[in-house]
């Protein structure tokens, strides 16, 4: 298939948040999406990027369709107490009437050559229990299930009053304001 990779621009977000919706619909989180492309634009494209993105476009027809994205890639640098700087996958999708063509390949493969690029030592990510399709397509490429491994580990989230409840016992704590104005939600 041909088709190009690229990274997303401000401009891509309208079309991005839709393929983001679409994978939300796959995962059957589609009520618990509370983002939209005007948060994308802030978040992704801003003085201070929270995250980067690939996409896979397929290029204009002749004389038809504009060229549009059918897959993406959303990552962010991260690092790792053992290994130093990593990259986490947070998505990747290509839109279900494009898969089996070697596009998933080519956009973990472009992550892949910009972690080393960076001098990440992993890329990490979840997939779900039961998306057996993508913990297979992952395995076949080399990844290590680590919730199998010796080591067990479990993916957690701390969020909604939970941690909310926790902030609050982290303003309680003496030491004055450690939070910067990168670390400061901005609206849209
Ligand atoms: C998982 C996903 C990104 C893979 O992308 P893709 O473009 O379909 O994958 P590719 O065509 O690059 O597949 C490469 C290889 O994996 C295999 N593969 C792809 N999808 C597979 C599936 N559903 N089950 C088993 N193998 C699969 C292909 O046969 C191919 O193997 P080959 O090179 O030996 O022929 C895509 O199927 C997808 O978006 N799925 C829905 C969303 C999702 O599950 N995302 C991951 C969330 S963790």
């Amino acid at each position: 298939m041909e088709c190009v990779i690229r990274q997303a621009t401000r401009e891509d977000c309208d079309p991005l948040m839709g393929l983001m919706r679409e994978i939300a619909e796959f995962h059957h989180l589609l009520d618990e999406v509370t983002i939209n492309s005007q948060v994308l634009k802030t978040d992704g494209f801003g003085e201070d990027p929270f995250f980067k993105c690939i996409l896979a476009e397929l290029p204009a027809e002749k004389g038809g369709k504009a060229a549009r994205p059918i897959g993406f890639a959303l990552y962010f640098f991260g690092y790792s107490v053992l290994h130093g700087r990593i990259v986490f996958l947070e998505s990747l999708y290509v839109a279900s009437e494009f898969r089996g063509k070697g596009i998933g390949v080519k956009l973990l493969g472009k992550v892949a050559e910009i972690a080393l690029a960076a001098g990440c030592k992993e890329v990490r990510f979840v997939a779900m229990e039961w998306n057996s399709p993508a913990k297979d397509f992952y395995l076949r490429l080399g990844a290590k299930d680590m919730t199998q491994s010796h080591q067990q580990w479990h993916s957690m989230e701390l969020s909604g009053e939970a941690l909310q409840r926790l902030a609050q016992k982290g303003r309680r704590s003496p030491g004055g304001a450690l939070g910067s104005s990168s670390g400061q939600a901005q609206q849209p």
